[in-house]
C-alpha cells in the first residue's frame, strides 16, 4: 500500500478505466475512485476491476459514482473525461466541448478536494491544464499536465525497435506542446548515457522524430474509433505514482512556466521534477538554436489555442 488516501478519477472512458486498473495493481492509494456521469459506468467499471483483486493482490477500494461528491477528500485527482479525436481532427479541435466539462470539474475539485494535486489528461492538454488552474485557483505547481511523459515514451520505444535495445534504457524528453508542434529532443536522448546521434544516423533520427509527432494520430487512425489509451495510462500511471512516493522524478510534464524558458503565463512540457505536491521545478535543460525555435513555435501554437478559449462564450 502506497501513501495515498484516495484519487480520483474523473471519466470513466477507456482512459478513466484502464487508468483505475493501473493505479489499483500499483497499490499506490486506499481507494481509487471513478466518477462519470454516464449511470453504471464508473461503477461497472469500479467492480470489475475490485473483484480481480483476490488474484492480483491489491489492497486499494476501487469504487464508482455518478456524483462529484466522490471527490470529497481526494489528495489526487486526474482529468480524464472529455471528447477523444477521432481520424481527421487535431485535439485542438476538441478545445470548446471539452473547456465547457473541464470547466465544472474544475470548480468541483476547487469545492470537494481543495488540497488536491490535479493531473490533467484532457485534451488539448496544455491549454486544458490552463483552464483547469484558471479555473480551481490552486496554486500552479498543484495543477500540471500528461503530455510529454506519454509522448517521451512513444519516441523512446521507437528509439529502442531502431537500435533493437531494451526500451527502459533510452531515456530522453519530447518537450513543447502535445500536439503536432512537440520537439523530441535529440540533444537531450541518450542509450543509458551513450548519445543518441552517436547511434542512428541523421535520416533514421529524422523518421523517427516524425513518427513520435504523429504517434497519437497514428492510433487514432488504426482504432479508428478512438484514440489511444494503454501508453497514456501508462504515463499517467507513472505520474501518479511519483506524487504518491514523493519521488522527485524528472519527467517530461506539462507545467506552468513564470519566466522559464523565456516564457510566462502558459502551461507547456518542459523537464520538471514532480514529488508529492506536484511540479518541484522546473529544469531549464538547454536546447540547441533549431530545438530553440522549435519550442518557440510550440509556445506559439498553445497560445494561439488560448486566445480561442478566451474567445469562448461563458
Ligand atoms: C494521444 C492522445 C491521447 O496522444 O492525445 O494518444
Amino acid at each position: 500500500m502506497g501513501g495515498l488516501g484516495k484519487v480520483a478519477v474523473l471519466g470513466a472512458g477507456n482512459i478513466g478505466g484502464s487508468l483505475a486498473q493501473r493505479l489499483a495493481e500499483m497499490d499506490l492509494a486506499r481507494e481509487v475512485t471513478l466518477i462519470d456521469i454516464v449511470d453504471g459506468l464508473p461503477q461497472g467499471k469500479a467492480l470489475d476491476i475490485q473483484e480481480s483483486a483476490p488474484i492480483l493482490g491489491f489492497s486499494t477500494r476501487v469504487t464508482g459514482s455518478t456524483s462529484l461528491d466522490a471527490l470529497d477528500g481526494a489528495d489526487v485527482v486526474v482529468e480524464t473525461a472529455g471528447l477523444a479525436r477521432k481520424p481527421g481532427m487535431s485535439r485542438s479541435d476538441l478545445l470548446s466541448k471539452n473547456a465547457a466539462i473541464v470547466k465544472g470539474h474544475a470548480e468541483a475539485v476547487r469545492d470537494h478536494a481543495p488540497h488536491a494535486t490535479v493531473l490533467v489528461v484532457t485534451n488539448p492538454v496544455d491549454v486544458m491544464t490552463y483552464w483547469f488552474r484558471q479555473v480551481c485557483g490552486f496554486p500552479a505547481p498543484r495543477v500540471f499536465g500528461e503530455s510529454g511523459t506519454l509522448d517521451t515514451a512513444r519516441f523512446r520505444w521507437f528509439v529502442a525497435d531502431a537500435l533493437k535495445v531494451a526500451p527502459r534504457d533510452v531515456v530522453g524528453f519530447v518537450l513543447g506542446s502535445h500536439g503536432d508542434t512537440m520537439v523530441p529532443v535529440l540533444s537531450l536522448t541518450s542509450v543509458a548515457g551513450v548519445p543518441l546521434t552517436k547511434l542512428l544516423p541523421a535520416d533514421t533520427l529524422a523518421a523517427i522524430v516524425q513518427r513520435s509527432k504523429q504517434g497519437g494520430g497514428e492510433i487514432v487512425n488504426l482504432l479508428k474509433t478512438g484514440s489511444a489509451f494503454y501508453a497514456p495510462t501508462a504515463s499517467q500511471a507513472e505520474l501518479v505514482r511519483a506524487l504518491a512516493h514523493d519521488e522527485h522524478r524528472l519527467l517530461s510534464a506539462s507545467a506552468h512556466l513564470s519566466g522559464e524558458f523565456g516564457e510566462k503565463n502558459v502551461y507547456i512540457g518542459v523537464p520538471a521534477v514532480i514529488g508529492r505536491s506536484g511540479v518541484e521545478r522546473i529544469v531549464e535543460v538547454s536546447l540547441s538554436a533549431e530545438e530553440k525555435t522549435a519550442f518557440a513555435a510550440s509556445v506559439k501554437a498553445v497560445r494561439d489555442d488560448l486566445d480561442l478559449l478566451a474567445q469562448l462564450p461563458g
